[in-house]
């Protein structure tokens, strides 16, 4: 089987910043930059130049300072966004600009007023106007999956042909199905007769929930560059989230034969980043980052895990870069509470122990979850009541 190379497009820095809640500061972002190159992302999106000042600035000071990844700049295919999205990534090392333009009926008759021949005149200007500035330019069309397909291959062929070496098309309402995007990704593959010329992406949206599903389908149909974020964060319901994606690919090689250069033991440490410098929390249970992912409280399941971790476990915390795996909780089983006693250094006899269970039992019930501290006070008290040393 050959393993491909997938290309990871950050887009934090851009569409995640932008949702609400999610604003960051020209030094923040700076910082997360920082955490999405040691994680080893490819591209990093790293703001709109056109869009405010300290959008500019912080894509420049971005584009400055970090020198290992591609860093990308966006703009809609109109001259001035054009230049000031080149003048923001001049100083990168290898800069792109990322510029876009609706194509779905829709949107050109209800947002641009604009024809499809008008679409598509601006569309090749907007990337040839680019190349002026670099000679890495991607194209993405805005709502593609809901735009005529002959009309979107034809501008996918002009845009190529025009020098875009990356053509995104994004699922911008996240309104696509996995069956849908992989038939949509192979006929255009397969129709447009430079597609060979250019790397094809995937930027979906998870307004259904499928984002990460739809990326994955997007692939298995010969896309190889993904767009993705940090904790899933994005407009509205978000992107697909990057950690998702990576560990799919890592988990399940035999149906996503696909390798990145992304460091999977720095993914938690850029989650916990980001929740922090924007003060959102992550969902309890979300995928490899939340909390609860790691977490077996069920009985059955601690002591499955406990015999073979394999029972319950597709992945290790540690690949990840999560320390903490067992919560006692009031559905934990002997075993493990037994088993956390252990690794906390305590030995205990059978009575012992069965008196701090039932106590562990009650304060869960008490108090949801009973972390390290709280058992060790059981420990002690019980310890202290049958005259032992503690
Ligand atoms: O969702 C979208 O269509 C976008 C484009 C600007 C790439 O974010
Ligand atoms: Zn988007």
């Amino acid at each position: 089987m050959t393993v491909e190379r997938l290309r990871i497009f950050d887009t934090t820095l851009r569409d995640g910043e932008q949702a609400p809640g999610f604003s960051m500061r020209i030094d923040e972002k700076l910082q997360l930059a920082r955490q999405l190159d040691a994680l080893g992302v490819d591209i990093i999106e790293a703001g709109f130049p056109i869009a405010s000042k300290d959008d500019a600035e912080s894509v420049r000071q971005v584009a400055q300072e970090i020198k290992r990844p591609v860093i990308a700049g966006l703009a809609r295919c109109r001259p001035a966004d054009i230049e000031c999205a080149g003048e923001a990534v001049k100083g990168a090392d290898r800069g792109r600009i990322h510029t876009f333009l609706a194509t779905s009926d829709l949107h050109l008759e209800h947002k641009l007023h604009m024809s499809r021949a008008q679409c598509r005149e601006a569309a090749v200007d907007g990337v040839k106007r680019a190349r002026e500035y670099t000679d890495n330019v991607q194209f993405s069309a805005e709502d593609a999956l809901r735009t005529d397909l002959d009309f979107l291959c034809e501008v996918v062929e002009a845009t190529i042909a025009a020098g875009a070496t990356t053509i995104n098309l994004p699922d911008t309402v996240g309104y696509s199905t996995p069956d849908e995007i992989f038939d949509f990704f192979k006929t255009v593959i397969d129709r447009v007769p430079n597609a060979d010329q250019a790397v094809f992406s995937a930027h979906c949206h998870d307004d259904l929930g499928l984002a990460v599903a739809n990326s994955l389908a997007a692939l298995q149909a010969g896309v190889r560059q993904v767009e993705c974020t940090i904790n899933g964060i994005g407009e509205r319901a978000g992107n697909a989230s990057l950690e998702e994606i990576v560990m799919a690919t890592r988990v399940r090689p035999d149906r996503l034969p696909l390798e990145t250069d992304i460091d999977t033991k720095a993914i938690y440490a850029a989650s916990q980043l980001l929740s922090a410098l924007t003060g959102e929390p992550v969902q309890a249970n979300k995928a490899i980052v939340g909390r609860n992912a790691f977490a077996h409280e069920a009985g059955i399941h601690q002591d499955g895990m406990l015999k073979d971790r394999r029972t319950y476990e597709i992945m290790k915390p540690e690949d990840v870069g999560v320390q903490t795996t067992l919560v006692l909780g009031k559905h934990s089983g002997r075993h493990a509470v037994q088993n956390r006693c252990q690794e906390l250094g305590y030995s205990l006899s059978r009575q012992a122990l069965d008196q701090i269970y039932v106590a562990m039992i009650r304060l869960a019930d008490a108090q949801k979850s009973v972390g390290d501290d709280d058992l060790v006070a059981v420990i002690e008290k019980v310890q202290a009541e049958q005259g032992q040393p503690a």
